[in-house]
């Protein structure tokens, strides 16, 4: 039997995965900041298999605890997936608050990359799966600067992981969700509502675990932001950083 190990995953696109790993048979190490957020998805998938860690991914310490249960269970999969954002004016954000963004998003997943990709190129197998976000793609995003560039770190590190795996010919996996907007507690911690409809949890992982499956890299769910991402590219930056500041600034009341 397969085993998966889910950062973040007592809500939104975390416990999505949960559910859906499980149905397909996985069994789940899941980690969050208090036990008691994840009771409710435990009891609904019923224990057995499920392994939960009490973790804050912010603080190192805490993410050697993980890996260590990862190797101890030889976990198969590994999501990075717990995130946060926050919105604003730069210049009047919370530092404090901005720090611990960068903890979590950018130095846990750091960590985390780094302890399961040395553990599964021990075996020469496994998949790491970094959840960064469309954010990531676009060269900045005023108004919520500090979340695109946690998320632009994860892209950056990702492609160059894949690259060295790809060059090794390793059969070690990497690849990134880089979900636009999904419908889950994202906003109300981010203090935002979204520019643009978000798609469900459920569609938004379901797209993602079937693409996994075809090796893609970078995994944009919702036909119109996978088709948005095809011109990032090819877009000049200044125009695209205008066109995103007017977006965010939807979000600021
Ligand atoms: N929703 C979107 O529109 C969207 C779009 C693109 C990318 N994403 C990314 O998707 C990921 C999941 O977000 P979501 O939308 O599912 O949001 P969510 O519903 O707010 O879930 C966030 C999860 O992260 C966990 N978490 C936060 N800080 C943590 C920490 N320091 N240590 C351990 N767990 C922590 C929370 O668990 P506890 O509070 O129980 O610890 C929660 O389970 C994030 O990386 C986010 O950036 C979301």
């Amino acid at each position: 039997m397969r085993t998966a190990c889910i950062t973040g995953a007592s809500s939104g696109i975390g416990a999505e995965f949960a559910r859906q790993l499980k149905g397909k048979g996985f069994r789940l190490i899941l980690v969050s900041r208090k036990n008691k957020n994840l009771e409710p998805l435990v009891a609904e998938l019923a224990p057995r298999g499920i392994t939960c860690i009490e973790a804050d991914v912010s603080k190192p310490a805490d993410c050697e605890k993980i890996a260590a249960e990862c190797r101890r269970q030889n976990v198969d999969l590994f999501i990075n997936n717990a995130g946060f954002g926050s919105v604003g004016n730069f210049a009047e954000s919370d530092l404090d608050d901005d720090c611990n963004m960068i903890d979590t998003n950018v130095r846990a997943v750091h960590i985390l990359t780094r302890l399961m990709l040395g553990f599964f190129m021990s075996k020469n197998s496994g998949y790491i799966l970094n959840v960064a976000s469309i954010a990531g793609l676009l060269p900045g995003g005023p108004y919520m600067a500090t979340y695109y560039a946690t998320k632009s770190y994860v892209v950056s590190l990702t492609n160059s992981i894949r690259e060295e795996l790809r060059l090794a010919k390793s059969d070690v996996h990497i690849s990134m969700l880089c979900p636009g907007p999904v419908d889950t507690n994202f906003n109300n911690r981010a203090g935002v509502v979204f520019a643009l409809k978000g798609i469900s949890a459920k569609s938004c992982v379901r797209y993602c675990l079937r693409k996994m499956k075809t090796g893609t890299e970078i995994i944009v769910p919702g036909f119109p932001v996978r088709l948005a991402s095809k011109f990032i590219g090819l877009s000049p930056r200044r125009p695209l950083l205008a066109f995103t500041a007017k977006q965010q600034t939807k979000k600021l009341n």
